[in-house]
């Protein structure tokens, strides 16, 4: 039986019951546990990517997952450019998909 399979009661870490919370992320509602990163919420919920490059549109979603790649960004709760790696979820953000096109270019006009 491998780690995961072991049941919450038998676990000898006993880790401390998890207090759900609900963020919106581009209008619709998802699921996570307080303490997890915003980019955590996402994956447990199985979104991937959430960001597009500026350059081909390319989906991105975490990649170095500590704060530095910037891969992750996100705007939570109006602010833009939060790195939803580094930024801890709380219950009722909303969390929308950021695509920045470049300066000059079809799209930005
Ligand atoms: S995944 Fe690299 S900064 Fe968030």
């Amino acid at each position: 039986m491998g780690a995961r399979l072991l049941p919450a009661d038998g676990d000898p870490i006993r880790p401390a019951p998890t207090t759900e919370l609900q963020i919106e992320v581009d209008g619709s509602l998802v699921a996570g546990v307080e303490g997890q990163s915003i980019a955590g919420v996402l994956l447990g919920s199985g979104i991937l990517a959430w960001r597009t490059t500026s350059v081909g549109g390319r989906p991105r979603g975490v990649f170095c997952g500590i704060g530095v790649c910037y891969d992750c960004l996100v705007v939570v709760n109006g602010l833009r450019d939060v790195r939803a790696c580094q930024r801890r979820a709380v219950a009722g953000d909303v969390v929308s998909t950021q695509h920045d096109p470049l300066p000059g270019s079809e799209e930005s006009a």
